[in-house]
């Protein structure tokens, strides 16, 4: 991987000038894609891949648009945050597991003051999830669901006693504002979201998305796959280029960042 571009970087402690033109490795990456210092409020960046002509998924799913770049920066990103976010869809559509991170990066992450693993968060109005899903029997850290009062309260009950903690935010819905609270509340502050279009639209709708990175996976697809976001409204958020990778494969590497005036 090559660095093309680095545009105005601002979210860093570390220097980043240090990063050369030149080909990248693992240490590179977690230069370029630092959270901000000591971020005193939940900072969301969202990770996405999508195909040249938009698609979210190819035959369904996201891994269908994966390139080993893709992998390796999905990777640098998990290695960062305090926690991984996603939609309920995207836990059903992708049969999402615990978060597991090399014996070296788990050190390395408590050497920076970081737990070992970030955990999964999921978001759910209804709180229909599996009891079996990977999601709370592939994992060695906690899962935490952000649902509703109004979610039944047996299926509540059955995700407590697959293993995770329930936390209620919201009555009928979880808003944007109660998603923060939470996150603020578990002291969860970078944040990554990794999904699925519904909650990221509704983090753009209410101008909580700090940060995208965003893959381009040299691939065409056609057919009636989504788009990355989606929302009942359309919202118009100006962002600044942070940088460009791009892989010998074709695939572009994004990081884009809030524009400063509205920081
Ligand atoms: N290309 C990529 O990088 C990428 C990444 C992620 C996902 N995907 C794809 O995206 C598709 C899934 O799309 P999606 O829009 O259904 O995903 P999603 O945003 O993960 O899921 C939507 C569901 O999440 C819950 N949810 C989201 N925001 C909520 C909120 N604020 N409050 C309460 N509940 C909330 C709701 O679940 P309940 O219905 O349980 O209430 C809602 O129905 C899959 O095909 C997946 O493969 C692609």
């Amino acid at each position: 991987m090559q660095l093309l571009d680095i545009a105005t970087y601002f979210t860093s402690e570390s220097d980043v000038s240090r990063v050369a033109k030149g080909r990248l490795d693992e240490a590179d990456l977690s230069r370029l894609y630092a959270y901000p210092p000591r971020p005193r409020r939940p900072w969301i960046r969202a990770n996405f891949v999508a195909s040249i002509d938009g698609a979210v998924t190819a035959d369904g799913v996201s891994a269908g648009l994966g390139t080993p770049a893709d992998q390796a920066v999905f990777g640098v990103l998990r290695s960062l945050t305090d926690a991984v976010l996603v939609g309920a869809g995207t836990v059903r559509a992708e049969n999402y597991g615990g978060v597991s991170l090399p014996d070296d990066t788990r050190r390395a992450r408590v050497d920076r003051g970081l737990d070992e693993l970030p955990p999964v968060v999921v978001v759910t109005a209804s709180a229909e999830l599996d009891p079996d899903a990977r999601v709370f029997t592939d994992t060695t850290v906690t899962p935490i669901v952000v649902t509703t009062a109004a979610a039944s309260a047996d299926k509540k009950k059955a995700l407590s006693d697959a293993g995770a903690r329930i936390v209620e935010a919201g009555e009928t819905t979880v808003t944007t504002g109660d998603l923060l609270g939470a996150l603020d509340g578990l002291g969860l502050h970078r944040v990554l979201c990794e999904g699925g279009p519904g909650l990221f639209g509704q983090l753009i709708a209410d101008d909580a998305v700090d940060d995208v990175c965003l893959t381009v996976s040299p691939l065409l697809v056609a057919g009636s796959a989504g788009r990355i976001s989606h929302s009942a409204s359309g919202a118009v958020r100006r962002m600044t280029r942070a940088h460009v990778v791009a892989d010998d494969d074709g695939t572009l590497l994004t990081r884009w960042v809030k524009h400063r005036t509205e920081h």
